[in-house]
C-alpha cells in the first residue's frame, strides 16, 4: 500500500460489532460472519462492514456506495444474489459507508465541515491499513464510483480492478450548476437524490423498487447528513481522465450504465477517456439507474468474466454459472471487439464455453 499523508493518521478503533449474516444457506454452507468497524480518519469517523475471510493472496473486494444509500441499501441486492455467492466465496468483503450515512448515525452539527469526495478517498488507506489489506478490487456508485476512482489515481499499485457504476468523472459546468439551482427551486432535497439516482420514467412509473427507495430517503433520520454527501458530490472536481495522459486509471475496468439511465453521456464520455485496453463498458438495458439493484444476475455475469479477465476465476469454477446465464446474455448481447486488449472481459457462448481474447468492448445488455 502507498503511504498517503493520511494513512500516517493514528487510528482509533471505536466500535465493533460482530453480527451473523442473515442470509438463506445453502446445503453444506456455513453462516458468513459481518463484523462492523469504525476508524478514526483525518476527516472523522468512518465505518465498514467485512464480510468474509481474507483470501491468501487475493485482493479484498471494496464496496463505496451512491448518495441518498448506505452499503446496505446500495449493494444487499447485489452481493446476495444467488450467482454471486460462488464468485464472493473467494473473496472477503469490505463495505465502507460514508461518514453519517450508517446505520443509526447522530445527525451533524449545523455547520459540520463535511468532507469532500477527494477527502473521502483519502479515508481509505485508513481502513486498509487497519485491516492490514493490501490490494483491493473496488465496487462503486455514482459517488462512490467517484470516490474509488480518486483512490485509484492516488494509489494505483493498491487498485487490481474497478467495476465503476454510474460514473460521472467531471465536475459541474456552469450550465449543469444552473440547471441543478432551478431544479433546487422546486424540488426537495430527496427528489433531486431520486432523480441522481432514478430515470424520470422510473420515477413516474413508481415501481415498488421506486416506492421503497423513495420511502427509504424521504424518511431518513440522517437526511442532513445526507444533503451532506450530495453537497460534496455536486463539489467534486474533475479527475481530468485524459487518454493516453499520465492521469488514467492503469487497472482493468469495467464501467456499467443503464441505458436510459440519469448519467449514460457521463459514463459513455468516460470510457471515451480511458485506456481501451484496460476498460470495458458494460451498458445495460432496461436496467434503469441502479442495474445492482435492478438487474443483479446480469451485473454478476459481467463481473465475472471481469475476475476471469484478471484471472481470478478459473473459468472450471464456473460452468454452473456460465451455463445458467448464457441463454439470456447471448440473446441480446453485442460486443464491440475491434480493438487490441491485453485483459479480456469474455462472453459466454450457446454452448456455455468462453471464449477469451474479446478486445476492449461494449457489450449491451438486454433483459
Ligand atoms: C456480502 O456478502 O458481501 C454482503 C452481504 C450483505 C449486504 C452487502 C454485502
Amino acid at each position: 500500500m502507498e503511504n498517503g499523508s493520511s494513512s500516517q493518521a493514528t487510528m482509533t478503533e471505536l466500535q465493533e460489532v460482530q453480527i451473523t449474516e442473515e442470509r438463506p444457506l445453502l446445503p453444506g454452507q456455513t453462516p458468513e460472519m459481518a463484523k462492523t468497524h469504525s476508524v478514526e480518519t483525518p476527516y472523522g469517523s468512518v465505518t465498514f462492514t467485512v464480510y468474509g475471510t481474507p483470501k491468501p493472496k487475493r485482493p479484498a473486494i471494496l464496496t463505496y456506495h451512491d448518495v441518498g444509500l448506505n452499503y446496505k441499501s446500495c449493494f444487499q441486492p447485489l452481493f446476495q444474489s444467488g450467482d454471486m455467492q460462488e464468485i464472493i466465496q473467494n473473496f472477503v468483503r469490505v463495505h465502507v459507508n460514508a461518514p453519517g450515512m450508517e446505520e443509526g448515525a447522530p445527525v451533524y452539527p449545523v455547520g459540520y465541515q463535511y468532507p469532500s469526495l477527494d477527502q473521502l478517498a483519502d479515508t481509505i488507506p485508513c481502513i486498509l491499513q487497519y485491516l492490514n489489506f493490501s490490494s483491493i478490487i473496488g465496487v462503486g456508485v455514482g459517488a462512490g464510483a467517484y470516490i474509488l476512482s480518486r483512490y485509484a489515481l492516488n494509489h494505483q499499485d493498491t487498485v487490481e480492478g474497478l467495476v465503476l457504476i454510474n460514473i460521472d468523472p467531471n465536475a459541474k459546468g456552469w450550465m449543469d450548476w444552473a440547471a441543478h439551482k432551478l431544479t433546487g427551486l422546486t424540488s426537495s432535497i430527496p427528489e433531486m437524490i431520486l432523480g441522481h439516482l432514478f430515470s424520470q420514467e422510473e420515477l413516474s412509473g413508481n415501481s415498488e423498487l421506486i416506492q421503497k427507495y423513495r420511502n427509504i430517503i424521504t424518511h431518513a433520520p440522517n437526511i442532513e447528513n445526507i444533503e451532506l454527501y450530495w453537497n460534496s458530490y455536486n463539489n467534486r472536481r474533475d479527475l481530468n481522465f485524459e487518454r493516453g495522459g499520465d492521469i488514467t486509471l492503469k487497472c482493468p475496468v469495467m464501467l456499467v450504465v443503464g441505458d436510459q439511465a440519469p448519467h449514460e453521456d457521463a459514463v459513455v464520455e468516460c470510457n471515451s477517456k480511458l485506456d481501451p485496453t484496460q476498460t470495458s463498458f458494460l451498458k445495460m438495458a432496461d436496467s434503469g439507474g441502479q442495474p445492482q439493484l435492478t438487474q443483479p444476475g446480469k451485473l454478476t455475469e459481467a463481473f465475472k468474466y471481469f475476475l476471469q479477465g484478471m484471472g481470478y476465476m478459473a473459468s472450471s469454477c464456473m460452468t454452473r454459472l456460465s451455463r445458467s446465464r448464457t441463454a439470456s446474455l447471448t440473446s441480446a448481447a453485442s460486443i464491440d471487439g475491434s480493438r487490441s486488449r491485453a485483459r479480456t472481459l469474455s462472453q459466454s457462448s450457446e454452448s456455455g464455453t468462453l471464449p477469451s481474447g474479446t478486445p476492449g468492448h461494449t457489450m449491451e445488455v438486454s433483459c
